[in-house]
């Protein structure tokens, strides 16, 4: 089979596109013939090997283990392993191939996967292979985050910053189908996106500062995670809660060690004492359900996601440059 190939850590522009073997299949996995899958920032991540912790955490020490990167496909169930039941060949299905922590490549960018089934959901008929292969990560970490859904009902104000790329414009859409009212923050390019995903309102981060407009919400929601915790709060009710996301801006962050994982472990310290950053409380749901959930709600026309561009495998570089540039609007993913 063709696949996308990843010999060390670098820049995206040192991927090639080479034939290697099909992957074998496991008693308890499905083989897919990938129709597409997703770029995201954790993709570009372990591509480049950065932050440099990540090798240590079972990407691979000098190398990546696994050569062929992509977590999050949808695609065509070619067969099955001895203990599989619930899926059979020609089945259409999405979701990630790898279930533990993000920064691992996880074999999508190739003409065919072996995935657990248990990590995998029925695809909507509604939805393209495009846009179920867009979901499942991005959803998963929007999901995750806004389990409190008693901070999503109507009447409540909720601010997503960064809501403009692959988590934010889920979460928004997440958010609005509670029936909360909610305030998108992203560059100008993409706010009219924004405002036909179902934003109520939506402010220019280049042109005003979300902080400083005298309004304040129940739930902010933080991609880039960057603002100090004494101007957030400026922005939050009293009782209000900020949910950190954080984002390293594709290497713009100068965190090459760590990334932000110090950053997160102070926060998470904080949190004992600073009631913005206190937990729901409501423990967090796991892959397999989130994954359903994310189904019935794409089923239900719920949650649309935005494709910004499709390229072949051959153009991956082009696609990840696509990714970098911060023009794209919606998710850029790979076909096949
Ligand atoms: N997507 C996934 O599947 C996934 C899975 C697990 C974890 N995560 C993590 O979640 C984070 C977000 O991922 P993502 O896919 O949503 O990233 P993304 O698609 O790059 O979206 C980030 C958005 O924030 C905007 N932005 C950047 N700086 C801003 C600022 N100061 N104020 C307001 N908006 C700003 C970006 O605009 P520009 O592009 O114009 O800069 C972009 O629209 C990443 O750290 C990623 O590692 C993602």
């Amino acid at each position: 089979m063709r696949a996308v190939i990843q010999e060390r850590y670098g820049s995206p522009d040192d991927l090639v596109v080479r034939e290697v073997a099909e992957p074998e299949v496991g008693d308890a996995e499905v083989l897919v013939r990938v129709r597409a899958a997703s770029l995201h920032p954790d993709v570009w991540h372990v591509v480049t090997g950065r932050p440099a912790i990540l090798r240590l955490m079972g990407a691979g020490l000098l190398r990546p283990r696994n050569p062929i990167p992509g977590t999050d496909m949808a695609g065509v169930v070619e067969r099955v392993g001895t203990a599989v039941t619930t899926f059979r060949p020609g089945d259409a299905v999405f979701g990630e191939t790898i279930a533990s922590q993000q920064w691992t490549n996880g074999g999508a960018f190739a003409e065919y996967v072996a995935v657990r089934a248990e990590w995998l959901a029925p695809k909507p008929e509604e939805v393209s292979f495009e846009q179920a292969a867009s979901v499942p990560s991005s959803g998963f970490i929007a999901w995750l985050n806004l389990r409190d859904v008693g901070r999503l009902q109507p009447g409540r104000k909720v601010l997503v910053n960064g809501a403009g790329g692959g988590v934010g414009s889920l979460a928004v859409q997440i958010v609005k189908s509670h029936g909360a009212h909610v305030t998108a923050v992203d560059r100008a390019g993409k706010l009219e996106m924004l405002r036909s995903l179902g934003a109520d309102e939506v402010v220019d981060c280049e042109r005003e500062d979300f902080t400083l407009r005298g309004l304040r919400y129940d739930l902010v929601f933080d991609i880039p995670g960057t603002r100090p915790l004494s101007e957030l709060r400026r922005a939050l009710e009293p009782d209000g809660r900020y949910v950190p996301i954080g984002h390293e801006g594709f290497g713009a962050s100068g965190r090459r060690l760590f990334g932000l994982i110090p950053h997160f472990l102070r926060l998470m310290l904080l949190s004992r004492f600073v009631r913005p950053l206190q937990s729901s409380g409501v423990p967090p749901p796991g892959r397999k359900e989130t994954l359903a959930g994310l189904r019935d709600l794409l089923a239900a026309g719920r949650i649309t996601p935005v494709i910004d561009s499709a390229y072949p495998l051959d153009a991956v570089r082009e696609a990840f440059r696509r990714m970098i540039g911060g023009e794209s609007r919606g998710k850029v993913v790979l076909t096949g």
